[in-house]
């Protein structure tokens, strides 16, 4: 993907700033609906078989009403599953530039995956109905099943049908364990880059985090069907008293044993993460989200136990917004992250564009001054002020000029013996000069 990576242009700090909102909000259309089709396809294969063991009615109807409704129809498949998903490359790969990431190319791959594992999903979706149209074509008039053409459709329909919906299962595997593979390893930006495509995969960090969104895709599907069935399409549906019993008993029972892991597997998550990324805002939604999810067990309570079926509605947003607060959550620690990627890329903007104003030539930056003027009130070299003395914290940034020129762009909170420093609203050239001058000050005063 090297090309995608030379046709982009840095970025400056706002177009950044917008495009982590963008992530989050396209990550919002996406994981929910991924998870339920992904759910809704594995429901229907696992109650078709079932079915064709036991052959009880209700089974078959449930594996056609999954597939029926979950993944709503091929266009909207085309807009929630496949274009978010190439957004969502396009957004990494300009967030991500001249950074020699490899994520890049996982997330092609896994787009490439789980776009033809839509198609698939479609192609199930269509056959399974094409399926029940010559099934009862045939109950109601026998004979036809001596027709040749009758029956070769009819088989050709069956076989397609039967190995569409593996092809579908097996590519959204694959391709969202990658997705969230290369997710990860922007999260972890800076602090983990993992060896090889397989080192990443099955890591732990991947894999706890590939099991919550498992858990989620499950207890999410069992959460829209119990919306679907007892509240949006309830008069659309028109389902028998025991048919609806049986849809509440499963959806019920799959939201209840999939959500009730999240929590312990968000622990292992949150205690793998770097200090580094750790912050009260993070901390703040995954609260939100476990008060949410919590709630959601409320109500699924209610529903299933009480047969209070009005709860529905409740219980599906409760978790819904429990996911996209979990969401907004690993944006948090994404954009937190690549806080000093994102520096250098606008400070690399600001550049360009200084160069075509045709500003900045020939302008001369007296750094020494500057640096008495902007940093002398609250920096020596060998005392700290108000800030630290610049012996105790510039070994960290020897032969690192950037990421000097980043911390002063754009100050983080670093040691919590001091207050967090202010930014000092430096141009991009007087950034980079005062970095200059600091480390080759440092080297001098050092000896
Ligand atoms: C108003 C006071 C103030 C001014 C002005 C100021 N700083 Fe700081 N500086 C601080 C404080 C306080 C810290 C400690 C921040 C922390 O650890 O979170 C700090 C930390 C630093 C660090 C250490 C960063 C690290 O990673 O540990 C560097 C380098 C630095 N300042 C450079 C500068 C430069 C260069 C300027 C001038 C452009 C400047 N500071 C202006 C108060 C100031």
């Amino acid at each position: 993907m090297e090309f995608l990576d030379n046709l982009v242009l840095p970025q400056s700090a706002e177009h950044i700033e917008l495009l982590h909102y963008m992530l989050t909000l396209i990550l919002f259309l996406f994981i929910p609906f991924i998870s339920v089709v992904f759910g809704g396809t594995i429901l229907s294969y696992l109650y078709k078989r079932k079915f064709n063991k036991e052959g009880k009615k209700e089974l078959l109807l449930f594996a056609k009403d999954t597939i029926k409704i979950l993944p709503v129809n091929s266009s909207v498949g085309l807009i929630l599953g496949v274009m978010t998903l190439l957004t969502v490359l396009l957004i990494l790969v300009q967030l991500l530039h001249k950074s020699g990431f490899p994520t890049i190319n996982d997330l092609a791959l896994s787009f490439f995956l789980v776009s033809v594992g839509l198609l698939f999903v479609y192609t199930y979706r269509l056959t399974f109905a094409l399926k029940l149209v010559f099934d009862s074509v045939k109950k109601e008039n026998p004979v036809i099943e001596s027709n040749d053409d009758f029956s070769s459709y009819y088989q050709n329909a069956s076989k397609l049908s039967g190995s569409a919906v593996k092809f579908a299962l097996v590519l959204l595997f694959l391709g969202m364990w990658i997705f969230i593979g290369a997710l990860t390893t922007v999260i972890y930006f800076d602090a983990w880059k993992p060896a090889s495509f397989f080192a990443t995969l099955f890591s732990a960090r991947v894999l706890i985090n590939f099991l919550i969104w498992i858990c989620i895709a499950f207890s999410l599907t069992g959460v829209t069907l119990l919306f679907l069935f007892l509240f949006w399409k309830k008069d659309e549906l028109k389902v028998s008293e025991d048919y609806k019993n049986f849809v509440v008993s499963v959806s019920a029972k799959l939201s209840l044993y999939f959500s009730l892991p999240i929590p312990i597997l968000l622990f292992f998550s949150i205690s793998l993460l770097p200090d580094s990324h750790l912050s009260g805002t993070l901390f703040a939604y995954l609260l939100i989200a476990m008060i949410l999810l919590f709630l959601s067990l409320n109500f699924l309570y209610l529903l299933y136990y009480k047969k209070q079926y009005n709860y529905a509605p409740y219980l599906f947003f409760t978790f819904l917004f429990s996911v996209l607060s979990l969401i907004v959550k690993d944006q948090i620690t994404i954009s937190n992250a690549t806080k000093y990627h994102s520096v250098l890329l606008s400070t690399e903007y600001d550049k360009i564009l200084a160069e075509l104003r045709g500003e900045g030539k020939g302008e001369v930056i007296n750094a020494a001054e500057l640096y008495q003027v902007r940093c002398g009130a609250c920096h020596k070299f060998d005392q700290k002020l108000v800030g630290p003395a610049h012996f105790d914290v510039l070994p960290k940034y020897e032969g690192k000029e950037a990421q000097l020129v980043a911390f002063i762009r754009n100050p983080v909170k670093v040691d919590p013996a001091y207050p967090p420093m202010p930014n000092p609203g430096l141009k991009p050239a007087e950034a980079e000069a005062v970095a200059k001058y600091l480390l080759e000050e440092y080297q001098r005063l050092k000896r």
